[in-house]
């Protein structure tokens, strides 16, 4: 597995791709890996000739500061599971390369980005919008590839590539769960074994619950801090924080 640090010098590499009629597949992360970023780069691996993962910590989209300095980082363990799922290349850019002019310039989404996710983290989706919109200029692939658990997201980036016009397909993922439903996360790490132990409720209840209030309901009696659950077309779409750990996950109805 390659890595590459900037632009530059992926640029180098795409023109050879190119030339050798190579299909390039791109799976965003923020690293700190687990089975739900495996199984989008399986799927990569399996519909491209070439598949690169970035691996940024993007500051921009960080509504809280101590998230970002605390956001997990695992490199080693990242590598290892890449080179397990086929992964050829890794781009992994500093926040320098990827904010050459700072925040000068961004992209801002103002219906949807405004609701759910992002009513309670001010400034969150312009910093997704604005670094995916990079990525996606950078690596010009033909298929990128985001998850479901982040619905909400996914749906910005579609909006996105389709307002701009832009020539990489957004290639859908269902989300990842463990064995006992809670969907997998780079956060859930941080949550003690007491909420850990509860954090199945979370999409238990979203799934079970009638409507959304008395799933609000439910979950506050357990303990959850609910940000909000709301349904929305043919889903239900949910955020709780079990101490200072933020989960959100989404059900279809
Ligand atoms: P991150 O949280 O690292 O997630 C990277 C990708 O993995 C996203 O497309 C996300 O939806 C997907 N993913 C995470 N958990 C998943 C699960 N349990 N099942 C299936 N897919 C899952 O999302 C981001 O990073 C960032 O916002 C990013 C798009 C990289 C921009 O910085």
């Amino acid at each position: 597995m390659k890595t590459v640090q900037t632009v530059a010098e992926w640029r180098q590499l795409h023109a050879t791709y190119h030339a050798a009629g190579k299909s390039i597949g791109l799976v965003p992360t923020m690293g700190a890996l687990h089975a739900g970023h495996v199984s989008l780069c399986e799927k990569a691996r399996r519909e491209c000739d070439v598949v690169v993962v970035t691996l940024f910590v993007n500051p921009t989209q960080f509504d809280e500061s101590t998230d970002f300095e605390n956001y997990p980082r695992t490199d080693e363990a990242d590598r290892e599971k890449m080179t397990t799922a086929g992964v050829d290349l890794v781009f992994v850019p500093s926040v320098a390369e990827m904010y050459p002019s700072g925040s000068d310039y961004t992209v801002q989404e103002n219906e949807l980005s405004r609701d759910l996710c992002g009513a309670h983290r001010l400034g969150h989706f312009t910093g997704v919008l604005t670094v995916v919109m990079k990525l996606l200029q950078i690596i010009g692939a033909d298929r990128a590839y985001f998850g479901e658990k982040d619905y909400q997201q996914l749906q910005l980036i579609r909006g996105m590539t389709k307002a701009f016009f832009l020539d990489t397909e957004i290639v859908p993922c269902p989300t990842i769960r463990e064995s006992d439903g809670l969907a997998m996360s780079s956060r859930n790490v941080r949550l003690s074994s007491e909420e850990r132990a509860l954090a199945p409720q979370f999409y238990a209840i979203l799934k079970s619950a009638p409507d959304a209030a008395m799933a609000e309901q439910q979950l506050r009696a357990l303990g959850f801090v609910v940000d909000y659950i709301e349904d929305k077309t043919d889903r239900r779409f949910g955020a709780v924080r079990l101490g200072s750990t933020r989960l959100i996950d989404n059900v279809s109805r």
